[in-house]
């Protein structure tokens, strides 16, 4: 697929969210719900009556996600293109997830060039572009990027972001980035794809540039996608190309269905005087 950029035609309804977002498979219930805002509780419910049909009867028992299995088992290319133009896109928050916007709050982000592996409706990446860092969001369905572009037409910010309809593992940017941010795009990939997802990440970060993988869903069953992570599952790709976690811990921030099962990930290479 030859990559392509779009014009920009309509707002951005960024508090707009999906009825199954977060279910990108299924969750346990949390207690917190009570103490989120009225509409995040509404999709925990249904998250929460999902958990518990999916704990009883398996993987994959909750419709969209076994639609959406299926739709990737028999085209794992053109099927994310079919699951976009069918709505069939449950991992869709609908807005950034929280832990980007604290760390662009908090000024916890590298500056420069970042890109953002398949980026969907490109939430994340919009929340991170600024004066300070250009953000290039790539997804191999071209309805994903027409609909990141459609959305984002009239954001004050919009000079500091490009989508591009691209296949991350073929796609050849001319500039290198100083920070790449993955969420659910390795859980996304099949596992025989994760060596050549780290080649990538190698291939197009500065030497000094920072990968933040924010590691989900970290639970055990099989099959996919999503497909369950661990932290070994990124370490084994990682390490052989040099690459260290700075830091490891639980994304304190996840939204409530995904709390508990969400680790935030920083790694760099070594330096070069580490190895002396
Ligand atoms: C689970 S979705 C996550 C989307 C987004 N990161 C989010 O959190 O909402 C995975 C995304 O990866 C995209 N994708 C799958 N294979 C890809 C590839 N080889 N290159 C680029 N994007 C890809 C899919 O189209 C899909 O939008």
């Amino acid at each position: 697929m030859r990559g392509r950029t779009f014009g920009f035609s309509q707002r951005f309804l960024l508090s707009q969210v999906t009825p199954l977002a977060g279910s990108w498979r299924q969750s346990r219930p949390s207690s917190r719900f009570p103490s989120r805002p009225a509409i995040a509780a509404a999709a925990g419910r249904m998250e929460s009556s999902a958990a518990d049909a999916s704990r009883s009867r398996g993987p994959g028992t909750i419709p969209k996600v076994s639609k959406i299995q299926s739709v990737i088992g028999q085209d794992s290319q053109g099927g994310w293109e079919r699951c976009w133009e069918e709505g069939l896109t449950p991992w869709d928050l609908g807005k950034p997830t929280p832990l980007i916007a604290h760390l662009v709050q908090t000024g916890d982000l590298p500056l420069g060039r970042a890109l953002v592996p398949g980026c969907g409706s490109g939430h994340d990446v919009v929340a991170m572009a600024g004066p300070e860092r250009h953000v290039v969001g790539v997804d191999i369905s071209v309805s994903a990027i027409q609909k990141a572009c459609e959305m984002t037409s009239a954001l004050p910010n919009k000079e500091h972001f490009t989508f591009l309809a691209e296949d991350f593992f073929a796609w050849q940017p001319t500039e290198l980035f100083d920070l790449i941010f993955d969420y659910t795009f390795f859980c996304a990939i099949d596992p025989s794809m994760r060596s050549a997802w780290a080649d990538r990440i190698g291939d197009l970060l500065k030497p000094d540039g920072e990968l933040i993988t924010l590691m989900y869903p970290m639970d055990e069953f099989d099959g996919g996608p999503p497909y369950a992570v661990s932290v070994s599952d990124y370490e084994e790709v990682l390490h052989s190309l040099g690459f260290k976690a700075i830091s490891v811990v639980d994304n304190e921030l996840a939204i409530a269905p995904r709390k508990g099962r969400e680790k935030v990930g920083r790694w760099k290479r070594k330096s070069p005087q580490a190895h002396m």
